[in-house]
């Protein structure tokens, strides 16, 4: 059945730019993410560790694409060095209609800190390549928070942190603003959502001197 026209099927990449490829926890992240996505536009994943394709021969697929949802775990500090790799080929792309005005979102996956540097540091290098930011599109999954929520005596303590229901978030959001991006179609306004945010407690002190 065709999509309605104000809804339209965009076509996102979901790259994975994972040192561990398809068995690291950024794949756990971005196979819930391509369930979420498949609801509402056609998924290619397009991993990169392994692969021995040159960046013209990725090309027709990254073109393809009306949207982009990255993925990387953090290491020292920084994304993985497949992804450096990736950014530098990709430097002659810059400014081109393969990136231009493309929405791109973003999941990080890290042990405990650093990874919110990296995102921040990712969508900067994505905008100068000519991409745009859906609100709300840029996660960092930490394992210290997986294991607070788990554990935590006091579940509401952990509602603020990232989880990966946040997912839900980033992958609608980035659908809505790729929607914008298919010519020839009448897609409505976009439908924004945000993830859950603590507006009560956010200044608590949470440190007694006991530690
Ligand atoms: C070489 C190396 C360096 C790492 N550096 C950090 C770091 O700086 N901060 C952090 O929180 N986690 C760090 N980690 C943990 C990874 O970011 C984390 O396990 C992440 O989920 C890995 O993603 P992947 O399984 O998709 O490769 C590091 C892991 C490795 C192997």
């Amino acid at each position: 059945m065709a999509a309605p026209p104000d809804r339209p099927r965009p076509r996102l990449l979901l790259l994975n730019a994972s040192l561990a490829g398809d068995a690291g926890n950024t794949a756990v992240l971005l196979a819930r993410a391509r369930r979420l996505l498949a609801r509402s536009s056609t998924v290619d994943v397009l991993t990169l560790a392994g692969n021995s394709a040159s960046f013209a021969e990725l090309r027709p697929r990254l073109s393809a694409a009306h949207g982009f949802l990255i993925g990387t775990g953090t290491h020292w500090d920084s994304w993985s060095s497949v992804l450096q790799e990736f950014l530098e080929d990709a430097t002659p792309a810059e400014g081109t209609a393969l990136w231009l005005g493309k929405p791109a979102a973003c999941v990080v996956s890290e042990h405990s800190t650093g990874g919110k540097g990296v995102l921040s540091r990712l969508q900067g290098v994505l905008v100068t390549l000519g991409c745009i930011l859906p609100p709300m599109s840029g996660l960092v999954l930490s394992r210290a928070a997986v294991l607070a929520a788990r554990h935590t005596p006091d579940p509401a303590a952990a509602r603020d942190f990232w989880c990966t229901d946040d997912l839900r978030i980033v992958c609608h959001n980035l659908t809505q603003a790729a929607r914008i991006g298919i010519s020839g179609t009448t897609a409505r306004a976009p439908r924004w959502r945000a993830w859950p945010v603590d507006r009560t407690d956010f200044a608590a002190r949470w440190l007694d001197a006991a530690g």
